[in-house]
């Protein structure tokens, strides 16, 4: 029908529509703010929808902003393919019940983010998939917790709070002899302080909410391995549907493109500050795998390049000691996420482990006095200043 024939309600709806800008490049990556895209004719629809044929059908599928940052997710790990989801929740849960079903079994660390604790013990419990918590340091105990129904094998490379260092070779080895792979959440030790596909785990997973975004103004998850273990995830992904939206795959590929730079400034200032807290007589203790007086430190420096801006300390005087410092700081904003620009401070024992006993939480160190710093680019000079002056006043 000619334009000129259409009432001007109709023309204000097909003006542009379906306009190819195949012509225009950019510097960066477009956003393909888009649910669908056109396709020319049935057949070839059908060939795309069925992946016989490249292209794009529906976003909760594929959308070339997310394949963009999938790419990138790949480049980063040294991976074969990479997967972006809406959480690190997401990417997680997904990952998990791509490789489990009901009767089968996981050898998890017991240090790991509670959301994914939880997931463990009160969903997969409802899945009839079981879940064996192991300190990941006491290597007969995570061999012990093995049985014939496990398929997979779980941890973290640093742990949240106490910055426990797994043994990413030696998990690896015994998953692959019992024929299971194993995934890893490096949400704490992102590309490049640790690329844990390069030390034989089968999946790299990240909340990209945190480092990989780089600036608390958003919600995501990637997981990236070989091209066969990416193709047992992306089914779930398609029909379960947590995807990644693509504005938000656009901003985490701005994130990424400093990840590099706001890491190496982010390890140095931490290590500065870890090695003031270390001397700091109002402060027990500092967990820190770049100290060298750290227990992790050998493990962590054979097989992390930098120790990564994470690091806790524990203030003498418990909980009111914590809360006076807390207080008089100045520059780190209290919030529970971590990996932001900014200088972020929080205490474990009252937001991320309140739900623990006191007997629980010491068992794992996770004390009244302790403090977790997620270390951001302000000057490493100022931030000691104002850690300083907060203690001196406790
Ligand atoms: C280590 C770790 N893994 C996973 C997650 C979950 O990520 P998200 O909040 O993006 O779902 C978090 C969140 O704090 C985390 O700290």
């Amino acid at each position: 029908m000619a334009e000129n024939k259409l009432n001007i309600q109709t023309q204000i709806i097909k003006t542009g529509e379906g306009r190819d800008f195949s012509d225009v490049r950019i510097p960066g990556v477009p956003i393909y703010q888009t649910s669908n895209f056109l396709y020319d004719d049935i057949d070839g629809g059908t060939e795309i929808l069925l992946s016989r044929q490249p292209g794009h059908i529906y976003s909760r599928y594929t959308n070339p902003t997310v394949d963009a940052l999938n790419e990138i997710i790949s480049g980063l790990e040294g991976a074969e393919a990479a997967l972006s989801f809406g959480s690190g929740m997401a990417a997680i849960s997904s990952a998990v019940l791509a490789v489990c079903e009901p009767g089968d079994h996981i050898v998890s660390s017991a240090y790991i983010y509670g959301g994914a604790f939880t997931f463990f013990q009160k969903q997969l419990s409802r899945l009839k998939i079981a879940v064996t918590f192991v300190d990941p340091r006491d290597h007969e105990a995570v061999k012990a917790a093995v049985r014939p129904e496990t398929r997979l094998f779980y941890t973290e490379p640093l742990s949240n709070p106490t910055l426990i260092t797994s043994d990413i070779r030696f998990w690896a080895k015994l998953a692959h002899d019992h024929g299971c792979p194993l995934f890893l959440d490096g949400t704490f030790t992102p590309p490049p302080v640790c690329r844990p596909l390069q030390l034989d785990a089968d999946l790299s997973i990240h909340s990209a909410t945190k480092y990989l975004g780089g600036h608390s103004d958003l919600l995501g998850g990637v997981v990236a391995g070989s091209t066969a273990m990416i193709d047992k995830i992306r089914p779930v992904m398609k029909t379960y549907g947590p995807v990644i939206a693509p504005f938000v795959a656009w901003l985490l590929i701005r994130g990424i493109r400093t990840l590099g730079v706001r890491l190496e400034r982010q390890n140095e200032s931490a290590l500065q500050l870890a090695r003031f807290l270390e001397r700091h007589p109002n402060v027990n203790r500092v967990f820190y795998a770049g100290l060298e007086s750290d227990p992790h430190h050998q493990l962590a420096a054979k097989q992390f390049d930098g120790f990564s801006g994470m690091l806790s300390f524990e203030v003498k005087g418990g909980w009111e000691a914590a809360k006076k410092v807390m207080e008089n700081l100045q520059l780190a904003l209290f919030t529970v996420s971590l990996g932001d620009v900014s200088t972020l401070i929080c205490h474990p024992a009252s937001t991320s482990h309140v739900y623990l006993t006191p007997e629980e939480r010491a068992a794992i160190d996770v004390t009244d006095g302790l403090l977790r710093l997620s270390v951001g680019l302000e000057h490493v000079d100022d931030l000691q200043t104002d850690l300083q002056q907060a203690l001196n006043k406790i």
